[in-house]
């Protein structure tokens, strides 16, 4: 019991390290939040830093995930890796280490997916960049990421075999996705939400 917990609190501490906050501060003496979306995201990192602190802050969002899915096979403790894996995500978006104001769910949960289902991750890559090279909206990219993600463990369940914890978790993920990008929703809908330039 004490590792299962010691476990959780490792994967919640992990999330909540705040990678946009931390390269920003030390590498261009900025706060991301301040700036864009205002969001301690990636996309609000490119936006705002540019690709190279892009990139470094998405891949470390996603290893968090990535990492606290893998807990319970490094430490050898018997406990579903997605569990983890949510509280990195629940880190990630309400960090201790950053007043609580985080992300918004899509990198981390990402991770989680990369170390859960790989393929499925490969495929939702593929979804956010066909939808954003339609649509030109990270924000809306993600959310569909996160319905195509929902579609496919239903589809997956149905012609072949049900993973009831993974459908679960990815209903519950996609739904707090979708809940993160509210003010991302009404710009959409006002049309003031801004398109990439470069794809
Ligand atoms: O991953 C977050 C992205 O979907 C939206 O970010 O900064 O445009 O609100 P942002």
């Amino acid at each position: 019991m004490v590792q299962i917990i010691s476990i959780l609190v490792l994967a919640y501490l992990l999330g909540s390290i705040p990678s946009g906050l931390i390269i920003g501060r030390v590498f261009y003496n900025t706060d991301i939040r301040e700036h864009g979306s205002g969001n301690l995201g990636g996309t609000n990192t490119f936006r705002t830093l540019g690709v190279k602190a892009g990139l470094v802050v998405t891949s470390a969002d996603i290893l968090k995930g990535t990492l606290a899915t893998a807990l319970p096979l490094i430490l050898s403790v018997h406990l579903h890796p997605l569990i983890p894996g949510v509280l990195a995500v629940l880190g990630h978006t309400y960090p201790i280490f950053a007043s609580f104001r985080g992300g918004k769910a899509v990198a981390t949960s990402g991770g989680v997916i990369l170390c859960y289902a790989p393929f499925l991750f490969a495929t939702l890559i593929l979804a956010f960049f066909i939808s954003l090279y339609i649509t030109k909206y990270v924000s809306l990219s993600s959310m569909v990421a996160a319905l195509v993600a929902v579609i496919y463990v239903i589809i997956s369940g149905i012609i072949s075999k049900w993973d009831f914890p993974l459908l679960i978790v990815i209903i519950l993920l996609a739904s707090f996705v979708v809940y993160r990008h509210r003010a991302n929703i009404k710009r959409i809908m006002s049309k003031t939400e801004p398109k990439i330039k470069w794809l």
